[in-house]
């Protein structure tokens, strides 16, 4: 049976369309479309019309007054790592006491610290540890999100992650995908024997997974110190042959190669870019392939920006996504996410609202139905506190600005 729920007297709507809307780029992510005293009529998951107060339906199942307060597409985060067994707290103390990153993961921490407390973890203790970062996330505006695997790096432990993922994607109200990382680490007892851990991607892990229909994508970490550009395409063709296109981890501490490589294997998206020249660039603005970039990974490991203003100065378009893991982003809050991108990249608000909006959508292929508001489109949606607006807030970083999440059309 179908169910009406009207939201009346919007403040402001923000990201409104009557039309399709293809990835945005240069300066069309400066553009955001409105309306002032508005109405959104939505029918069960879906929002079937909006528009200005005067055209407002008289009622409906379920009735929102939201006098003074805005609506906003709910973010969409095209980059995560939500499924994990604990924080690493010693070791973000560990590196304030001096150490870097790769240090640390030379010495058994990093990746593979969390695969080891991953492994040790049950599947439901799994599940219900990331179900309360998910339900987080989504109090903060989240509304459809990426999940990576790649804290497993066993047979047994990826297939539990993407199992968790799936687990979740059935269960919660937010749109997820799932990427499957196993290409994130060496494992030990591979450390010199980095073509049998591959081996074991592709033809232990790869088949189970397209069998199982366990993920919608396949992602390597391209990094010194990780997978080279030929072990990242090796692994990238693998994937496609069931399927999974690219969305790949590129170029975060060093000029990897990590761009050309995902754009010759057809990436829907190449992420981090905080170690890019004009060669990758140039690359991106001949390709479909969607940059990605993760400023909270940049605040936390306090490593360069990606060069998001130059990047929209020269005429391509950006996701922005918060890459939440133990390691590198432990916050998968958009809102403080977009202050850090316009205080550490000097964009305007509306450059980093299409970012996690509509452009996040689109690196996950859901920019016809999400990351917008229009007819035909998933109801999720952000209801604000009274009299805030999209400046407002990103400018009071740290407050909390949102009333109420609609997801799926419901009141959550
Ligand atoms: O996206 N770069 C690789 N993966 C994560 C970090 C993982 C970790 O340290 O646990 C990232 O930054
Ligand atoms: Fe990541």
């Amino acid at each position: 049976m179908s169910q009406t729920l009207l939201i009346k007297h919007i403040r402001k709507i923000y990201g409104t369309t009557t039309s399709d809307i293809p990835f945005k780029k240069g300066k069309e992510m400066a553009v955001v479309n409105t309306q002032d005293n508005g109405f959104i009529l939505i029918e069960n998951d879906i929002i079937r019309a909006w528009g200005d107060m005067s055209q407002c339906p008289a009622t409906a199942d379920i009735v929102i007054d939201a006098t003074g307060k805005s609506v906003l597409p709910a973010w969409c985060d095209s980059h995560t790592h939500i499924v994990f067994a604990q924080g690493r707290e010693l070791e973000y103390v560990d590196k304030l006491k001096g150490r870097s990153y790769e240090e640390i993961a030379a010495k058994g921490g990093g990746i593979l610290n969390s695969a080891k407390k991953l492994q040790e973890l049950s599947e439901d203790e799994l599940y219900e540890r990331s179900l309360i970062r998910l339900n987080e996330v989504i109090s903060n505006g989240t509304g459809a999100i990426e999940i990576k695997s790649g804290y497993g790096l066993t047979v047994e432990s990826e297939l539990k992650m993407l199992r968790v993922i799936q687990r979740l994607k059935n269960t919660s109200h937010a749109t997820i995908k799932s990427t499957f990382l196993g290409a994130h680490a060496f494992p030990q007892e591979y450390r010199n024997n980095r073509a049998g851990y591959i081996d074991l991607l592709i033809n232990e892990m790869l088949p189970q997974i397209g069998e199982q229909k366990l993920a919608d994508y396949i992602d390597v970490f391209c990094e010194k110190g990780f997978f080279s550009v030929e072990e990242t395409d090796t692994i990238l063709k693998a994937g496609l042959h069931y399927g999974l296109k690219a969305k790949i981890h590129a170029n975060q501490l060093n000029i990897s190669g990590g761009v050309q490589v995902g754009i010759a294997n057809h990436a829907v998206s190449v992420d981090h870019l905080e170690a890019v020249g004009e060669a990758e660039l140039e690359a991106l603005q001949k390709s479909e392939t969607i940059p990605t970039v993760l400023p909270s990974c940049s605040f936390f490991l306090n490593i360069p920006y990606a060069p998001a203003r130059k990047m929209i100065d020269q005429g391509l378009g950006i996701a922005i996504a918060t890459d939440f893991n133990p390691g590198s982003s432990p916050s998968g809050n958009i809102p403080l996410l977009m202050a850090l991108a316009c205080n550490h990249m000097r964009l305007i608000p509306d450059e980093v609202f299409n970012g996690v909006t509509i452009n996040g959508a689109h690196a996950m292929e859901l920019g016809h139905s999400h990351g917008a508001i229009g007819v035909g489109r998933k109801a999720n949606l952000i209801i604000t506190k009274q009299n805030t607006s999209l400046d407002y807030m990103v400018y009071s970083f740290g407050s909390r600005h949102i009333d109420q999440m609609i997801l799926n059309g419901r009141p959550c």
